[in-house]
């Protein structure tokens, strides 16, 4: 007899019995609190995956959260544990059907300042209580305990702020696979081995094999050990991190992640949202090839820093003003622009010497470089829009979003080879790359930048490259997609040999 096709009601629910329950534990969620990238990936992604599968965001319950004016319901609760107290677990539904689960605690979380630090840029003492507490409110989340009438199957925690996540789902055998994003293995979120009491570590995680690290117990280093897969956000950085130049001391470490199969780089995309036609932050929006557009918001740039207009290549720095970033070398090319005719815009905040260093560029030429000390979206993307080359000369860089804004917007990036930034940018054709993190290579760089500028043929023949380099996420997701089955199914035969 003829094997008649599965109705479509059906077939679509099969489908959706596909889906797999992931929880998506981060400290930064672009809609409602973001620092930097991790913010922005962290809204993007789950959403991006949301199509494969049913994915819900863990958040700290920080005074952004609580005032963003969305609807928080209560839906569950977590007991204390040693010195990490008991929290609300609230939900909120996005306009878009997004879930993020909240995790509430005023006292521990909703503070004046970021969700690292205050206002001035201290770190907050009780560090390690508040962001364990996120952690272990994930392993209860996975187990069962927190009420909350959903259970993922796999825990996706990123960077050091959720990398306990996965140790405290070990240490409480709660048996479901994990994934560790690393974000920046710069930042490890250590704190002194005293501690281990007040969070409530067995005495046999405090210890180089766990999460003891030269006389502290790193976050990040415990959810390298306890994860079963830890990703990074290119394939460069991948690679380099298992060198003592990268590697932050923990390169050994990583090794044999690689050995064991457990250690690979995805690289960021970028959200829908950056499409110059129509994005609405743009003073004009334009497409390949359309540069009178690039060239209203240029003029917008000019009149808000004070810069002389129309004369000479517009460079640009959208950055976070820290060590990792360079800036410091920027300050010497910052000249040689200004030497040969260019005109530099510098929009960002961070380190007080750094940004004392920017605002006494501008200072010394008025004119040529305006510096505005500070960060709002709406301003990044003009000047996005508005350059002709974005400077990221980054010590080490392990993806960078920027690059692949500017590139969308026309803006070419000049850009030291290493991590994502080797593995997005094509030297000369899609930006520029150099080798050493000195002047003199950086200068090369921009010297060749110069002669482009010079042919505007070549110019709008790169430009119109750039335009079309950037993955968006969408493109993106499908080596998470792939990984979350293969640890899924891991688990699977590993339960079925019992
Ligand atoms: P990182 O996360 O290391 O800062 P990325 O390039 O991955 O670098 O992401 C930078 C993101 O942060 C972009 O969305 C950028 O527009 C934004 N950004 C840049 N500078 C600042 C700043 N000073 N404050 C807040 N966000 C910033
Ligand atoms: C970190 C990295 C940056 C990366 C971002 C998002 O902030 O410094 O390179 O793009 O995370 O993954």
């Amino acid at each position: 007899m003829t094997q008649l096709p599965a109705p479509p009601h059906l077939h679509v629910e099969s489908l959706h019995e596909q889906k797999k329950r992931v929880l998506f534990v981060t400290s930064e969620f672009a809609d409602l609190v973001k620092v930097g990238g991790l913010g922005d990936v962290s809204a993007a992604l789950p959403r991006a995956l949301a199509s494969h599968h049913d994915i819900r965001v863990l958040i700290p319950g920080y005074s952004q959260v609580m005032e963003s004016g969305q609807n928080i319901r209560i839906v569950g609760e977590v007991g204390g544990h040693a010195a990490l107290p008991p929290c609300k677990i609230g939900r909120m539904d996005l306009a878009d059907g997004m879930i993020v689960y909240v995790l509430i605690n005023p006292e521990l979380y909703e503070r004046d300042g970021t969700p690292y630090g205050d206002a001035h840029g201290r770190d907050w003492a009780d560090n390690h209580i508040r962001f364990a507490r996120l952690g272990l409110a994930a392993a209860e989340i996975a187990s069962g305990t927190a009420c909350i009438r959903w259970c993922p199957e796999l825990v996706h925690a990123n960077d050091w702020p959720a990398a306990l996540a996965p140790a405290y789902m070990a240490w409480r055998q709660v048996a479901s696979p994990t994934v560790l994003t690393i974000h920046n293995l710069a930042y490890q979120g250590l704190c002194d081995l005293q501690c281990s009491a007040e969070l409530g570590i067995p005495a046999e995680a405090c210890s180089s094999d766990g999460m003891e690290f030269y006389g502290k117990l790193s976050f990040l280093k415990a959810g390298i050990a306890y994860a079963s897969h830890v990703t990074t956000v290119s394939r460069t950085y991948a690679e380099e991190i298992t060198t003592p130049a990268f590697g932050c001391g923990l390169e050994g470490m990583l090794q044999a992640k690689v050995a064991d199969g457990q250690l690979s780089g995805i690289v960021n995309g970028i959200d829908e949202s950056w499409e110059p036609r129509t994005d609405p932050h743009l003073v004009q929006g334009f497409g390949v090839r359309q540069w009178q557009g690039k060239r209203a918001n240029a003029t917008h740039v000019e009149q808000m820093l004070g810069l002389d207009a129309d004369s000479g290549p517009l460079f640009a720095v959208v950055s976070r003003l820290v060590q990792q970033k360079g800036i410091d070398l920027t300050r010497g090319v910052a000249e040689q622009i200004v030497a040969l005719g260019g005109r530099l815009a510098v929009i960002g905040r961070g380190e007080p010497e750094l940004e004392a260093a920017m605002t006494e560029l501008a200072q010394r030429h008025p004119g040529r470089i305006g510096v505005h000390i500070g960060f709002n979206e709406t301003d990044a993307r003009r000047i996005f829009a508005g350059s002709d080359f974005l400077l990221m000369p980054s010590r080490f860089e392990p993806c960078g979003l920027s690059q692949m804004y500017a590139q969308r917007f026309g803006s070419l990036p000049i850009a030291r080879r290493t991590g994502g930034l080797a593995d997005t940018i094509e030297d000369g054709v899609t930006g520029f790359l150099f080798r050493e993190s000195t002047l003199e290579s950086y200068q090369e760089a921009v010297q060749r930048a110069f002669n482009v500028y010079r042919h505007p043929e070549l110019l709008s023949a790169m430009r119109c490259r750039a335009m079309a380099a950037p993955l968006f996420w969408r493109q993106s997701v499908l080596p998470y997609d792939e990984l979350y089955q293969e640890l899924l199914g891991a688990t699977r035969l590993a339960a079925d040999a019992l």
